[in-house]
């Protein structure tokens, strides 16, 4: 980890209690500072081994792109992967997404990717699931005007339920694709690990943009 730290921008959560660090503590990010520039910035909501990210970062140089990930030993590795090609405009945040208000501020990102987020469809985990309300609340949040989330499953009911949670949530839903290897999106899609694994078994990919809308959530 210590090798990777001009990568790591933060790790752990500041307080166990996860609701009272989002409520009580604040350590924004300068993120034109970080970066040494005022590009844009894009954020990966649970990176995993990293290779969309860094994919990403290697074909826009004009962006920034923050990755975000809860699992040490994974972001570990994305870090590892990021540093050995020598890619400057990514950081890593080993933090858990419920805490993301704390270290970057409203407005700061123009994109957040969801991809494969664990569909959890166990009814009493789903204030976990990465599109349940809450999270959809930070993201609307950290979102500038006219802000995106794109996100990819093999689940389909995680997939149902997400285009509904957005709809409640004061985003409008676009670009829906219920087979994205087949569909016109394909020749831009960056396949992550995660992708190839479903994909090599035959299983359609659903892919959908999800647009912050000025209205009132309707929630
Ligand atoms: C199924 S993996 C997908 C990895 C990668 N995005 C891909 O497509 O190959 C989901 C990742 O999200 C991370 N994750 C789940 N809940 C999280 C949370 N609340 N905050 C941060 N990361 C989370 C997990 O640790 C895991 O690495």
């Amino acid at each position: 980890m210590a090798e990777c730290a001009n990568l790591l921008l933060v790790r752990g959560a500041p307080m166990l209690n996860l609701k009272a660090a989002v409520e009580n503590y604040r350590a924004l990010f300068c993120l034109e500072e970080v970066f040494g520039n005022r590009n844009p910035v894009e954020l990966e909501v649970g990176c995993g081994n990293g290779g969309f990210i860094l994919e990403k970062a290697k074909r826009n140089l004009n962006v920034n792109y923050l990755a975000l990930e809860i699992c040490s030993n994974v972001i570990l590795t994305a870090m590892e992967r990021a540093n050995a090609e020598g890619v400057k405009n990514v950081r890593y945040l080993n933090i858990p997404a419920e805490i993301l208000p704390c270290y970057l501020g409203e407005g700061s990102v123009r994109k957040i990717y969801l991809n494969f987020s664990t569909p959890l469809p166990e009814k009493s985990r789903e204030k976990q699931r990465l599109t349940a309300t809450r999270f959809l609340q930070i993201y609307r949040a950290l979102l500038s005007d006219g802000g995106t989330i794109e996100q990819k499953t093999d689940s389909e009911p995680f997939f149902d339920y997400s285009l509904e949670q957005y709809a409640k949530n004061g985003f409008e839903v676009r670009e829906v694709s219920r087979d994205l290897h087949r569909s016109a999106y394909a020749c831009e899609n960056i396949v992550t690990e995660y992708e190839r694994n479903f994909a090599s078994k035959g299983l359609p990919i659903y892919r959908a943009v999800a647009v912050k809308t000025n209205g009132k959530n309707s929630e």
